[in-house]
């Protein structure tokens, strides 16, 4: 299993909560009281006082077909409506809902009121092109403000959403439109990344001409696109925005949808080579994003300006970009770009264009700020600043600790989240202004939120024991399926531990432990999927990605520890006797780099691939991928002698050294 690191001395370094903050801190102490008298009553109270419903639920939770749970199953509510129009009947139609910033320099601002109008718009248009109630539409866009748009329209006529990231290849994406049977793709023609144009629309025209799919019609944002180049067009399948926008009605009346209604697909990385579509309904859903942004956040929706830095693409980009935020009515600034281009210190000048009050970002991105240096952040002026954030997967104290002094001047809290795609939501996370922070550890679950420790028969764990992280009970964000796969569903997370009376305990996938003031730290992932920059990977999905190149027999995919990232890819592969030439060749390992990062996407790509005679296996034929990664970060090889031909190995980690 897995072991604490030398970093758990951390643990003795702890940071009260300003007494300032915490005066006026949104979440206070008595939340776990109020949640552990009656859990579900206080999910209950969330959802009423969080949420607008078109019809109120009298039912919280219906666990009775577990694993596959029901919230709030009787209630009706529209969660665009919940996210735009009811705060422009409160009276804030002139808040700023979204301060856009282009990477070139360009801006646009969006009150309460105009996002709500060009929402209203954009539904219909969907309606126009036939999407109904339950359909799925593929969403590809930068992070421009028609990306949020998009999903909200989506959401409003009560369709389902599929955003795929902009850094996937065609292939992937082909992937996503076909699993969801998507009928509509909203893409872009480009978006703005490292001062270049980074084109979209060709990667939809290439995932969509093999083969016949569900797609009828193309809708493309003119966004960025070079000059001298022409865009291919196929007239009846691709349509303007712009255009079609035009033509449609202003107006547009939210009808309430079930609670359950499926609100979004989101595809992450599994251990088998076939991403996951994680599905996701409306009113629990929305009722814990909700509730997680405002108290894990402090949301002071009337003077904060909040900012996480994440791409619609991932989960985090829809629960603490689009749903969460906005459903609490939130000032949030959005940017399109990478973060230092074209300076280096491009995110700090954000911050303090658009002063800042709370920022949400990767340990990936603070890492390589720390190693650029602190003379970067610091000729921005930061002291708007009050709460900062950290997801994604564990931060390091030592980048804890530069964080809150570089970037949050020794005086903002910062919380630590702990969440997946599956969860939804926040679920282990300190409270800024009650919980005592210490570097390094995500700390507690949330109020309403259970969280254990378990060896892998699933018995709890006392202080001090490494063993995995395991939820006992049903959560209202949680994930309702895979979409299209319930066996996949029921095997991946609710068959490693043994049912308890009160139903299956949901299993994480990342290895955990409490220290001896019962603080959860984690501990990465148990499986094979590897956390790179903060993205999920699957080692399964690379290596059947390698081994589709006509030069590849045999692949293994380790991810190992990376100072900046986390985890890096380091991939081993077997050539075909008939392709040994080619594969030894001059740029052979460059060639199966691009291959992975032209199938998959550019994240993907293996920072190092090494063409090896053999691999290291098991008598019964398993790769030992423990000893890849030993050999890949330069370790010591652990026990080899369950090793078919122990020289394998040796042989392995000899090529690594020079
Ligand atoms: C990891 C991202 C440690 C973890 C929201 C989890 C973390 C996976 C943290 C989910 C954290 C996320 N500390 N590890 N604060 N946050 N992780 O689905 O391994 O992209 O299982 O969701 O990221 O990644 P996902």
């Amino acid at each position: 299993m897995v072991e604490a690191t030398d970093d758990t001395r951390a643990e003795d370094l702890v940071f009260d909560p300003p007494a300032e903050f915490a005066a006026n801190a949104v979440a206070k102490g008595s939340l776990y009281a109020d949640a552990a008298q009656d859990r579900l009553g206080f999910w209950a109270d969330q959802a009423r006082s969080l949420l607008h419903w078109h019809r109120p639920f009298t039912q919280t939770l219906d666990w009775s077909e577990a694993p596959f749970a029901k919230w709030f199953a009787d209630g009706k509510l529209n969660v665009a409506y919940n996210c735009l129009d009811r705060h422009v009947l409160a009276g804030n139609g002139d808040r700023v809902a979204l301060l856009w910033e282009g990477e070139p320099g360009d801006s646009r601002r969006l009150t309460y009121a105009e996002l709500t109008a060009e929402v209203k718009r954009a539904a219909n248009l969907l309606t126009a092109l036939g999407i109904r109630q339950g359909d799925r539409v593929a969403i590809y866009l930068p992070m421009i403000p028609e990306a949020i748009i998009a999903m909200l329209a989506v959401a409003r006529i009560g369709a389902v959403h599929s955003v795929v990231f902009g850094g996937f290849s065609a292939e992937s994406l082909r992937a996503r439109i076909d699993d969801a049977e998507a009928k509509l793709v909203i893409t872009a023609d480009g978006g703005y990344r490292r001062g270049r144009v980074s084109p979209l629309k060709p990667a939809v025209d290439a995932a969509l001409e093999s083969g016949d799919s569900t797609v009828e019609h193309v809708l493309v944002v003119q966004r960025a696109w070079p000059d001298d180049e022409e865009l291919a067009w196929t007239d009846g399948r691709d349509l303007w925005w712009h255009e079609e926008i035009a033509q449609v009605d202003w107006e547009h009346e939210a009808q309430g949808f079930d609670a359950e209604n499926p609100l979004y697909i989101l595809y992450t990385s599994g251990t088998t080579g076939k991403p996951k579509g994680i599905l996701h309904t409306s009113g629990g859903y929305l009722t814990h994003v909700a509730y997680t942004h405002r108290n894990v956040f402090d949301l002071h929706p009337e003077t904060d300006v909040y900012w996480s830095t994440a791409d619609v693409g991932w989960v985090t980009g829809h629960s603490y970009v689009v749903y969460g935020p906005l459903a609490n009515g939130a000032t949030e600034v959005i940017y399109e770009g990478t973060p230092d281009t074209p300076r280096p210190g491009r995110w700090w000048e954000i911050v303090q264009k658009y002063g800042v009050t709370i920022l949400y970002a990767a340990p990936t991105a603070i890492r390589s700020f720390m190693k650029a240096g602190r003379e970067i952040p610091q000729q921005s002026d930061l002291s708007s600043l009050r709460l900062l954030g950290s997801v994604g997967e564990p931060i390091n104290p030592e980048a804890w600790l530069w964080y809150r002094e570089v970037i949050g001047g020794n005086r903002t809290p910062i919380v630590d989240t702990w969440w997946q795609t599956e969860t939804g939501g926040i679920m282990i996370s300190p409270l800024p202004g009650v919980t005592a922070a210490k570097p390094g550890s995500a700390q507690v679950p949330l109020p309403g939120i259970t969280v254990e420790v378990v060896d892998d028969k699933g018995r709890p764990l006392g202080n001090d024991e490494s063993g995995l992280l395991a939820i006992p009970e049903p959560w209202p964000g949680m994930l309702r399926g895979i979409w299209g796969d319930p066996q996949r569903f029921i095997d991946t997370y609710w068959s490693k531990f043994p049912a308890r009376p009160t139903g299956p305990v949901y299993f994480a996938g990342d290895g955990a432990r409490r220290d001896h003031d019962g603080d959860i730290w984690l501990l990465g992932r148990v499986d094979d999927v590897m956390n790179v920059s903060g993205h999920r990977l699957s080692t399964a999905e690379i290596e059947s990605c390698l081994v589709s190149h006509p030069w590849v027999a045999e692949a293994a995919v380790v991810g190992a520890h990376d100072e900046t990232t986390g985890q890096a890819v380091v991939a081993f592969v077997i050539a075909k006797a008939r392709h040994a030439d080619e594969a030894n060749a001059e740029g052979a390992t460059n060639e199966l780099r691009a291959h992975v990062a032209s199938s998959i996407g550019a994240i993907a790509r293996p920072r190092e691939l090494f063409i090896v005679n053999e691999l290291p296996k098991t008598r019964s034929g398993k790769i030992m991928r423990r000893l890849l990664r030993d050999a890949a970060e330069g370790r010591p090889l652990g026990d080899t002698t369950t090793l078919t031909d122990a020289t394998v190995m040796q042989a392995i980690a000899d090529r690594l050294k020079n």
